[in-house]
This record gives structure tokens, C-alpha cells and sequence, in this order.
């Protein structure tokens, strides 16, 4: 059995892995812990189960090492994508499980029941348990993973800002302060950290980049008692457009696009149909869309989203709606 270096950062840690002859057999011991996990093949998600007993330094030396050139002529596309716990980003994330593509989510709660489809699909996929409040602290810990990766082993990388919330549907004179700053620091300065540390960890790749911003019809028509969620997509619409411009200029720019998902059955609905009536005048097209039958599901939603993003104009406009 050969032993396998692992990349400098894991060098002296206390953990090693080794490659049987047969190609994509290896074995994973963790000598610190005895821990010794055999997967059968190929990109191993039983790995998980020594990562999960690992140190911390361990586990990033491993993640780059099953992602790593230690996997001879596997490329990954590489989709990093916030919000996936639940939602249309949830459906992403199941959708994006395919042979080829290695994951990494990023939301408040890690969903198990994606580990356990990740680990049958044999996909690489790293859940990060952040509040993107801190989208600065979510912008460095992705601007260092980043920078642990090697360009080489990736055939694209994405990155999809889907995460967003609503603050509660009031009037701006009802609206509490901090309720505005919280949904702004989601739904804005985190997917604007998460773009600069993604375009800067990444400048110098030359293989396709992309960002995916997720936005909403509300980013382009006002609506009252949704001021702090309208501004939010608006400046992300607007943001993204001098993205755009940035990267035009660049010799190997990402594209990027803000985009529209469309109207969907989502907890963000529950939401808007469950808010006070008296102070939200639009509910009622809330519940009619409910009634009727209008709103996508959550996997539709995301099939029309990741197709745009697979587009080969994907990134002509920096402003999109997934309906055009
Ligand atoms: N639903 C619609 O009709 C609709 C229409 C237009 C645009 N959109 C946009 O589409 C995107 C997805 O919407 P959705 O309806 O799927 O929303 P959702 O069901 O409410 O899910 C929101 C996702 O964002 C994550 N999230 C929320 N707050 C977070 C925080 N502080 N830190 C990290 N992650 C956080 C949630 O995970 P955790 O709770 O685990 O953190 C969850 O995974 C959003 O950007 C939304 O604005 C939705």
C-alpha cells in the first residue's frame, strides 16, 4: 500500500492516508485517534466519518487532499452555495449532487438528511454552520478555504449567494433598526464579502468562474412594508452590475449575474402570507398566488435557477429574471 503525502498543510499532522493499487481504494487512519475508516472507491464519502473525528487541521488537510490531485484526472465543478438547509437552496444543493461536483454550503444549520444524500451520491460536501450576520467572518473563513485549494483539480467554481430573509413586514416607522441592519447584513454585506473573497481568493484562476447572486422581482419594484428586503435585492442588483463591469476587465473575469427565482412555495411565503394584514396592503397577492396554485415548488424553482446558471450567456446581463 502506498502512503500518500498529504498537502503541505497536513504534513505533520497526526493522520495519514494510503492508496491501495487499485485505483480510487484508499484507507484513512487518524493515528492520533485510531481511527481507521475503508472506503470502498472513488471520491469516498465514508471519509466524512474520520473527518468527523478528526482535528480541525486534520480535516481541512483531508478536504484537500479528496479534492486534491491525489485523485488522478477527477476535476470537480466546485459550487459553493449559501442557504442550502432548507428552501430553494436546498433543492439546489440535492440537484447539484452529480457525479463531478463537490459542494460547499454554507447556512446556520447543517442539514443532515443532504450529508446522508451527499455520502450515497459519493459527492464531496462540506456544510458550514455560519451566521452570515458575520458576513466579514464568513468572507475570510471562504477566502482561506479558497486559498487551500489547488485550481488545477477544478474544472469551474460557482459561488451562489442564496441565502436571504425577510425582517418583519412593517412600515418603516414601525420598523426596528435592528431588524433593518440584520436583513441587510444578510441579504447585502454578506453576499457583497462573499463575492470579494470568492473574486480575490480566485483572481488568478483561469478556469470558468461564475457568481450567482439570488435576487427578487422586489429588488426592482417597491412594495410598502418591504423596505429593508426591497433595499437589500436592489443593492444586490446593483452591486452586482459593477461586478460585472470589474470583471469585464479582468483577462479570465467571472461572470456574474443577479437573478430573479420567480415566486416560490417556500417558508419566505409562509411568511409573507402569515404577516399582519393591516400593515402589509399587498398579503392578499400572497394568498391568491398560494390559493391558485401559482407559486413553483422549491425543486422547480431550482432546476429553472442552476439551467440559467448553466446557460452559455449566463453573465450577458448582469440583471436577470430566471422567466426571461
Ligand atoms: N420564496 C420566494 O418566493 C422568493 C422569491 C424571490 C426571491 N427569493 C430569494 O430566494 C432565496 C431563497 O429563498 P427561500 O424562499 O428558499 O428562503 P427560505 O426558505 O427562507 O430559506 C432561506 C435559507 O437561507 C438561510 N439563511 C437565512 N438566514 C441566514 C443567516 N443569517 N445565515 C446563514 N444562512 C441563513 C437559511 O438557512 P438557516 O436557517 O439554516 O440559516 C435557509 O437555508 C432568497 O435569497 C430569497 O430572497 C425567494
Amino acid at each position: 500500500m502506498e502512503r500518500l503525502s498529504w498537502s503541505a498543510a497536513g504534513a505533520d499532522l497526526p493522520s495519514a492516508c494510503y492508496r491501495s493499487p487499485a485505483p480510487w481504494r484508499w484507507v484513512v487512519v487518524c493515528e492520533a485517534l485510531s481511527q481507521r475508516v475503508r472506503p470502498s472507491c472513488g471520491q469516498g464519502s465514508d471519509a466524512d466519518a474520520a473527518v468527523f473525528h478528526m482535528t480541525q487541521g486534520c480535516c481541512a488537510a483531508l478536504r484537500k487532499w479528496r479534492l486534491g490531485p491525489n485523485m488522478p484526472g477527477m476535476k470537480h465543478h466546485l459550487y459553493i452555495l449559501t442557504g442550502a438547509s432548507r428552501g430553494m437552496g436546498l433543492a439546489m444543493a440535492e440537484q447539484l449532487l452529480q457525479a463531478g461536483h463537490a459542494l460547499l454550503c454554507i447556512s446556520r444549520n447543517a442539514n443532515p438528511a443532504l450529508e446522508s444524500a451527499a455520502q450515497k451520491a459519493a459527492v464531496p460536501l462540506t456544510q458550514w454552520t455560519h451566521d452570515l450576520a458575520d458576513g466579514t467572518g464568513a468572507a475570510a473563513r471562504l477566502s482561506d478555504w479558497l486559498e487551500d485549494q489547488n485550481p488545477d483539480d477544478l474544472a469551474s467554481v460557482s459561488l451562489i449567494n442564496n441565502a436571504g430573509v425577510i425582517p418583519p413586514i412593517l412600515p418603516m416607522s414601525q420598523s426596528q433598526p435592528a431588524d433593518l441592519a440584520w436583513a441587510l447584513r444578510v441579504g447585502l454585506e454578506a453576499p457583497m464579502a462573499l463575492c470579494a473573497a470568492f473574486l480575490g481568493a480566485t483572481q488568478s484562476w483561469t478556469l470558468p468562474r461564475k457568481v450567482l447572486n439570488i435576487s427578487s422581482g422586489l429588488g426592482r419594484y417597491a412594495m410598502a412594508s418591504q423596505a429593508g428586503y426591497c433595499a437589500a435585492k436592489a443593492g444586490m442588483d446593483h452591486f452586482t452590475r459593477c461586478m460585472a463591469l470589474d470583471e469585464a476587465l479582468q483577462d479570465h473575469g467571472a461572470r456574474v449575474c443577479s437573478l430573479a427565482p420567480g415566486v416560490i412555495d417556500t417558508d419566505m411565503q409562509v411568511q409573507l402570507r402569515g404577516a399582519a394584514g393591516e400593515a402589509f396592503p399587498d398579503q392578499a397577492k400572497f394568498l391568491q398566488l398560494k390559493a391558485h396554485g401559482q407559486l413553483s415548488s422549491a425543486p422547480q424553482a431550482a432546476a429553472q435557477v442552476l439551467a440559467f446558471l448553466g446557460r452559455p450567456d449566463f453573465g450577458d446581463k448582469p440583471v436577470a429574471d430566471v422567466r426571461d
